[in-house]
């Protein structure tokens, strides 16, 4: 078989990709009209559903939400009004929460390498806790003894974990004695315990093993006023197959989390779970190109633009030609690409799709977490519009 045919047959297997579920393609179709593309469109009422869902599935566990997966102004205000706290990782993080008057007081400091300015500036803004992993970040709270308290992160490898986090932070549970040791001798506090098993995991397993490894280090050494559990991200979601509901997810955690005592105090630090489906992006074909077998369509935003989460965070989003078009006239082998001049700046290139037109619009879906985040402004093209939905205007078909 020529290489061609080769190529048609495998397409001719593939599906055409409507995974827009229950969205309206009319109201979709005004905004993008309105405001023009590429418009990411972020859903108060979404951010509230997978807030309040993740509440339910974890009865107890107070949310720390993880900025750096969305750190949009108007989704920071909307979970302070819901009741979450913050996972803060920077100064440029705390500015954000300052800017919009939001006390430190339910904030914690994630990130396990600080400078000493960082340490100062959590510090001046009012946050106590800080997470380390190394004898060299816990020398730098010397200083600062009488002002935090200290959490340990523990390191457990994930093969699993699409993006495997303790590759590149958190000590061997081995490790913690010697680091709560030279906390104690240096007279500072050391609060308790915290990890993340990596990012969008499949399974509870991950988190299951570390709370139960915690909890054996908190009876182990029982001298310590241990005083909290922070059981990290991983929250995961529907990207482009079907995955376990965030109550099945959460179900065997809880189970596992009744053998933490009772006075020690859980937290959790989710971003994509939250963020992920709350943020959905209009594109539009601005060229197209016959290349061999396959039709190439140019959108107006790439992996360099909100779609970086496919670099960055290994993720697949789900993208879907707004119009419906007449599938009986054929479907062909195609390439979705971003605008920009360089050649990995493709998004698909293993897609059937009929036959569109410039200026046809295309809506990708599940891209709030880790996207625009990671978005670049190469070749000067700008970033997408952001348009934030608080709670009038409704994207679903019938609402
Ligand atoms: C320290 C820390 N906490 C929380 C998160 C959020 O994780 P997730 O998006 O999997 O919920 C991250 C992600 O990088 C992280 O590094």
């Amino acid at each position: 078989m020529s290489v061609v045919h080769e190529l048609k047959a495998h397409f001719a297997e593939q599906v055409y990709p409507d995974q827009l579920g229950n969205y309206s393609r009319r109201k979709l179709a005004q905004i993008a009209e309105q405001h023009g593309t590429p418009t990411v469109i972020i859903d108060q009422d979404v951010i509230t559903a997978q807030y309040q869902g993740l509440v339910n599935a974890l009865p107890g566990v107070k949310m720390r939400y993880a900025i750096k997966a969305l750190p949009q102004a108007d989704v920071i205000q909307h979970l302070n009004q819901l009741g979450c706290g913050f996972d803060l990782a920077t100064s440029g993080e705390i500015e954000l929460l300052k800017g919009l008057s939001i006390s430190a007081e339910n904030t914690i400091h994630t990130h396990p390498i600080k400078k000493d300015a960082e340490i100062r500036h959590a510090i001046d803004y009012g946050c106590r806790y800080f997470v380390v992993d190394n004898s060299h970040e816990v020398d730098k709270f010397i200083a600062y003894k009488d002002q935090v308290e200290l959490l340990i992160r523990v390191n457990f490898r994930n093969q699993d974990a699409v993006v495997d986090l303790s590759r590149k932070f958190g000590c061997e549970l081995i490790k913690v004695p010697a680091l709560v040791e030279q906390a104690r001798k240096a007279g500072i506090s050391i609060a308790g315990l915290s990890f993340h098993v990596g990012s969008q995991v499949p399974s509870p397993y991950a988190h299951i093993e570390a709370i139960e490894q915690c909890v054996d280090v908190f009876k182990t050494m029982d001298d310590i006023n241990w005083k909290i559990l922070d059981i990290g991200g991983g929250f995961p979601i529907e990207y482009t197959g079907p995955g376990p509901t965030i109550d099945e997810f959460c179900a065997p955690i809880n189970a596992a989390l009744e053998a933490v005592d009772t006075h020690i105090e859980i937290l959790a630090e989710p971003g994509r779970f939250i963020a992920g489906p709350s943020a959905i992006q209009l594109l539009s074909v601005v060229g197209i190109a016959q290349r061999g077998a396959r039709t190439w369509y140019y959108l107006d935003d790439g992996v360099y633009g909100v779609l970086s989460g496919q670099i960055y965070d290994h993720a697949k989003y789900p993208i879907t030609p707004l119009k419906t078009y007449d599938l009986t006239r054929g479907l062909k082998p195609s390439v979705l690409a971003g605008p920009t001049c360089d050649s990995i700046d493709v998004i698909d290139d293993d897609i059937v799709l009929p036959e569109l037109e410039i200026g046809d619009i295309f809506v990708a879906t599940q891209v709030g977490a880790y996207t625009m985040a990671s978005a670049t402004e190469f070749n000067l093209y700008p970033k997408a519009n952001n348009l934030w939905l608080s709670g009038q205007v409704h994207l679903m078909a019938g609402s």
